[in-house]
């Protein structure tokens, strides 16, 4: 454990889920914590929870996120509290499941974007100015596995995930000259309340191995004090990562689209429109992060990851095997079509053949006429 005490953090969406584990660590690793969320309530318990276990002291912020000027609200009261944010964790985040054409709320995407997008922007360009003014300041930004693929039934969501990635990987970029650093964490599907929330919970990942809150935040607290741009967390997150960056972006919205269905639904069997090459790539891509992670890892963590591997290899095997009865099906088409075409050929052949004969029976018969004609002119002329 190391203790900062001193050092101040304000975490957003603190009150549950990630946000709450990720608020665990700081109290424990002593952090004056400045919780921020809709819930006063949640949030004194929980600060409460912290001030019992590791003598923490917190300051406890009630904003609603989604509303325009609520990040600078935050950043005057946490000023009038003559308070410094040494770590900036945007965390608070939430989705709406449906199709963005015929079933989701407009005013509630919007609040979306405001809550994951202009907040989470507004709140780090007021800090970091500050953590760049004092050259020292970590912060962690919220992303998700959603942020590397196009995201169906989820399309704002998904879309407010990648712009958080992208945002959190030029900005460290940016700040490579300086003791500032932004992390962004890449978790995958968890168990948290954010799939009730987002009226996603009837869905095929909702119901499937979710990860461990405490997990996911123990990566991205371990990845932000180690000053790194990002952290994938989970094994089959980085493997899904691999796979997306090198499959074409549509079969990578139909896994995801398959994903946030419900589960009794038939996935697209466009899926198995896979090109070969781009496989075949993808496997090789997916090998090597795998390799590495299976060598750096202890026993345990070995038999996980073989459980996992296994897992992922009948997904493949679901894949190709798809993939090949459509060839076969293809095949047979073709075939049927060759064998129509061969008929037609035939019978046009035929038709030919028949129409040429014809044509010789007519030359004959024009011939004899003509010959009957020639013979009664040359008896007429006899006569
Ligand atoms: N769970 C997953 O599968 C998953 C995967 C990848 C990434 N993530 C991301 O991880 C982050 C944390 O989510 P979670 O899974 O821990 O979900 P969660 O348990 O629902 O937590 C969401 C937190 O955000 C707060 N929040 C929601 N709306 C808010 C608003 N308008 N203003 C202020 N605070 C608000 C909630 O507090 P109040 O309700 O008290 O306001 C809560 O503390 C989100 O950015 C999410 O997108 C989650």
């Amino acid at each position: 454990m190391t203790t900062e005490v001193g050092k101040s953090v304000l975490i957003t969406g603190a009150s549950s889920g990630i946000g709450k584990e990720l608020a665990t660590l700081f109290a424990r690793d002593g952090y004056h914590l400045i919780l921020v969320s809709r819930s006063e309530d949640r949030l004194q318990t929980v600060a409460d929870e912290f001030n019992r276990q590791y003598g923490t002291s917190s300051t406890v912020i009630e904003k609603d996120l989604s509303k325009p000027d609520s990040a600078q609200q935050v950043y005057d009261e946490v000023n009038r509290q003559g308070l410094t944010v040494n770590v900036l964790v945007n965390n608070a985040g939430v989705g709406a499941h449906g199709l963005f054409a015929t079933e989701t709320n407009l005013q509630k995407e919007l609040d979306i974007i405001q809550l994951n997008v202009t907040t989470l922007v507004q709140l780090t360009k007021l800090f970091v100015r500050d953590m760049v003014a004092r050259n020292e300041g970590k912060v962690l930004n919220l992303a998700s596995i959603a942020s590397t693929m196009p995201n169906p039934l989820v399309a704002i969501y998904g879309a407010t995930k990648a712009f958080v990635l992208s945002f959190s990987e030029a900005l460290y970029n940016e700040l490579k000259d300086s003791n500032v650093t932004v992390t962004a964490l890449l978790p995958p599907a968890t168990d948290t309340d954010w799939f009730n929330k987002a009226g996603a919970e009837n869905t095929v990942v909702a119901q499937g191995d979710l990860a461990d809150p405490a997990k996911v935040a123990k990566d991205g607290y371990e990845a932000l004090m180690a000053g790194k741009d990002k952290v994938i967390s989970g094994a089959s997150t980085k493997l899904a990562a691999a796979m997306a960056s090198v499959l074409p972006s549509q079969q990578s919205a139909n896994a995801s689209r398959k994903q946030m269905s419900p589960p009794s639904e038939k996935s697209d069997s466009s899926s198995a429109n896979l090109v070969i090459g781009i496989g075949v790539a993808a496997l090789v891509a997916t090998g090597v992060v795998a390799a590495i992670m299976y060598r750096n890892a202890n026993p345990l963590e070995k038999a996980k990851y073989r459980y996992k591997w296994k897992r992922a290899l009948g997904t493949v095997q679901d894949i190709a095997q798809s993939a090949v009865k459509q060839a076969s099906d293809a095949k047979s088409k073709v075939q049927s079509q060759v064998s129509d075409l061969g008929d037609e050929v035939t019978s046009k052949a035929q038709a030919l053949k028949a129409k040429a004969k014809a044509e010789q029976l007519k030359y004959k018969v024009k011939r004899k006429v003509a010959d009957i004609d020639d013979a009664s002119i040359g008896s007429m002329v006899m006569d």
